[in-house]
């Protein structure tokens, strides 16, 4: 088993390194060539991300492979090559897609994620789990964004490998992306281990803003700070970056987060029809029962204020709803500790 894993992480830097020199030293290459700086990629950022290309042929890393004498079964087991359904052979997984490498913390080279060209579905085809990768865990570019991360005590966490390269060329050193499937818990812990904060920095669309809402309470619960930089209008950071420049990017995203709470208040807002007066109601009761989270008086007063100036409804009506959602609470919460806590009550009182 050990064995096999350093094999298999050899031929994993073998098969990075193949797909980058076809990228850029082959006529194979040239259309994803020309995708990829239509997309603004530079060399220095093709170089940096060893990004590659997987030829239109279903033999092309398998013969590669099979050259330099590797067990065709064991490569299929770390999800280079697939077996073809017949059971007589094994043909390469990846093909006609441009080719990002995953690399675990150390550096090494444990996985691939393959983009098509054009707009075909799967849009991006990632290697299955195997001995090396677990998708669930592993954060891409951790390894490159730790240093960073380590000094600033901050990650910035994309969804997309596009974003966290589009991002690290405007001088974002601690970004990261999950693999596309869930957030997990593992995730948060490995985030945790590196960083007291975190800028969610999702994609401007609704799926983006709705996977922050998820993820945000994760972070919450593993005591780390949370703060979102929201894209305008609906562009991932990659399209935003590309529109309006690296400098606009740091200036209005990256360095002007916005606290948890605006964002809650700004996704309840986008999820109501304001037009109507059910839904200007129901915003602001909910918005209320969001400040109503918020530990300190001074937190909760300040957004108050805000709301209180949005509909018109006056700041000591919200504070009197806000104080009844408050009391509520503890009742609820007294009653239920009622015995636990006999000891302590009485000993308050003496
Ligand atoms: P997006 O659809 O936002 O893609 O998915 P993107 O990152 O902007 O990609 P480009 O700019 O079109 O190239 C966000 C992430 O979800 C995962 C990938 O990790 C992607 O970066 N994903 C998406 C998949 O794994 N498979 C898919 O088919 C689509
Ligand atoms: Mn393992
Ligand atoms: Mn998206
Ligand atoms: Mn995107
Ligand atoms: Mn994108």
């Amino acid at each position: 088993e050990q064995k096999d894993r350093q094999i298999l992480l050899e031929a994993h830097e073998y098969a990075a390194k193949f797909y980058h020199y076809l990228l850029l030293n082959t006529e194979f290459g040239r259309g994803a060539n020309q995708y990829l700086r239509d997309r603004g990629m530079s060399d220095k950022l093709i170089n940096q991300f060893m990004l590659g290309y997987a030829p239109d042929r279903w033999d092309t890393l398998v013969n590669f492979l099979q050259k330099r004498g590797y067990d065709l079964a064991l490569m299929e087991k770390g999800g280079l090559v697939s077996a073809k359904s017949d059971g007589s052979g094994y043909v390469d997984r990846f093909r006609d897609r441009i080719m990002f490498p995953i690399w675990d913390k150390d550096g090494k080279v444990i996985a691939f994620a393959g983009r098509v060209l054009g707009d075909a579905q799967p849009k991006y085809l990632n290697s299955s789990d195997s001995m090396l990768f677990h998708k669930s865990s592993t954060l891409y570019n951790l390894h490159q964004a730790r240093p960073s991360i380590r000094k600033s005590r901050t990650v910035v966490l994309f969804e997309g490998y596009m974003d966290v390269i589009k991002a690290w060329s405007a001088g974002v050193r601690n970004g990261v992306a999950s693999m596309g499937t869930a957030f997990t818990d593992d995730h948060v812990e490995r985030i945790r281990r590196n960083a007291d904060e975190v800028i969610v920095c999702y994609d401007g669309d609704d799926a983006g803003q709705a996977a922050a809402m998820k993820t945000i309470p994760m972070f919450e619960k593993a005591g780390l700070k949370v703060k979102v930089a929201a894209i305008p209008g609906r562009k991932d950071p990659d399209e935003y970056i590309s529109e309006y420049g690296p400098q606009s990017f740091l200036r209005e995203v990256i360095d002007s987060p916005l606290t948890v709470t605006k964002f809650r208040l700004l996704f309840l807002r986008k999820s109501h029809k304001l037009l109507e007066e059910e839904g200007r109601k129901n915003y602001v009761l909910e918005g209320v029962r969001i400040i109503a989270e918020l530990d300190s008086a001074t937190e909760r007063e300040f957004y108050l204020r805000e709301l209180s100036g949005e509909f018109g409804i006056s700041l000591d009506t919200l504070k009197q709803d806000c104080h009844d959602i408050l009391l509520s609470r503890q009742k609820v919460r007294g009653g239920g500790d009622n015995n636990d806590n006999s000891w302590n009550n009485g000993r308050n009182e003496s």
